[in-house]
């Protein structure tokens, strides 16, 4: 089977790259970088440019999959110009998809989109589903609708559309974990704002592993990445703490502090989502690290 992966040069494409091709997939992947352009056994590299109409068509020879998760990273200072570079090389990215596969021929039949939980609103106790109608109202929520409308579209040209809201996802040496591991090595750790807020995540292979198990088994709608045992900020901290055999001096870091720092984007730290797996469970997904002790003593030891 070909999978064509937009965005497959990043932190979650590239983990998903390596497995499916363990896995006997054949891989196509877009990228805007002609540097990162190579070509393998069963592993081949594309040029496209969304912003410029740019489109290398060979891509799409035989591709029966695309896993689309081409998009500027949110992690950057959430000035005016970087929205709007996260909104555009999102919504315009898969507009251009959508209109290329609208024009040629091709044998896609299926979609698998990189969603995220920064859609569902804030809450402490709200558990959302996948119909959840509790929309955060700001920028991020405001990016995800419209980047899930975008990507629904497909349906319209016969293809299945299946989107995944990733939750944290956690991983060695990539995304939130580090960042929060660094300080408790250094001895300056401590809790985040309230500490009661819910961070609903996944480890980084159990993701993959859903990616896989969402193409093998032809899912279509929306699922939450997340596992099944969301954890509040403070319990995540002392399960870190307690793992790494390192003291939390500070007790926590007011969330006003915290905004002053991050601005907007303290959200991604300071906001909670409690966000239920149960959809994806009744799927018949097994997560290899349903618990955070175990995904965290699987990463850091
Ligand atoms: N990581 C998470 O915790 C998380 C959680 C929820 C949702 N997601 C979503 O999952 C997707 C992948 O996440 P990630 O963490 O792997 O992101 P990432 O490491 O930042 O990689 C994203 C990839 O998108 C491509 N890209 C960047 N700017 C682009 C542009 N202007 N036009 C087209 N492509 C562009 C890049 O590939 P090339 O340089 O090869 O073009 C880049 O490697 C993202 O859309 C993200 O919103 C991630």
């Amino acid at each position: 089977m070909k999978i064509l992966i937009t965005g497959a040069t990043g932190f979650i494409g590239s983990s998903l790259t390596s497995y499916l091709l363990s896995k006997g997939y054949t891989v196509n992947y877009l990228t805007t970088d002609r540097d990162k352009i190579k070509d393998a056994v069963r592993y081949h590299g594309f040029y496209w440019n969304p912003a410029k109409s740019s489109f290398d068509l060979k891509a799409l020879d035989g591709v029966d999959v695309i896993v689309h998760l081409a998009g500027a990273s949110i992690s950057k200072r959430w000035t005016p110009r970087n929205k709007q570079q996260m909104i555009d090389s999102r919504i315009n990215s898969t507009r251009f998809l959508y209109q290329t596969l609208k024009e040629q021929k091709h044998q896609v039949k299926q979609l698998i989109g990189a969603s995220a939980i920064g859609i569902y609103e804030d809450s402490l106790d709200y558990i959302h589903q996948e119909d959840s109608l509790r929309v955060d109202a700001d920028f991020l929520g405001d990016l995800v609708t419209q980047w899930e409308a975008e990507n629904k579209k497909f349906e319209e040209l016969g293809i299945w559309v299946c989107l995944l809201r990733i939750g944290m996802v956690l991983s060695k040496n990539d995304g939130a974990l580090p960042e929060l591991v660094k300080p408790i090595e250094r001895y300056y750790g401590a809790v985040l704002g309230s500490g009661e807020q819910i961070h609903s995540w996944i480890h980084r292979e159990d993701l993959i592993y859903l990616f896989e198990y969402a193409i093998s088994h032809q899912l279509e709608g929306v699922y939450n990445a997340v596992s099944p045992h969301p954890i509040t900020q403070r319990e995540l901290v002392m399960d870190l703490k307690t793992i790494l055999k390192k003291p939390v001096f500070f007790p926590r870091i007011p969330t006003v502090f915290l905004k002053l720092i991050l601005g907007e984007r303290h959200i991604l730290v300071t906001g909670s989502q409690n966000v239920s797996s149960k959809k994806t469970l009744n799927a018949g997904f097994e997560f290899k690290f349903p618990e955070i002790k175990m995904a965290l003593t699987n990463l850091l030891k």
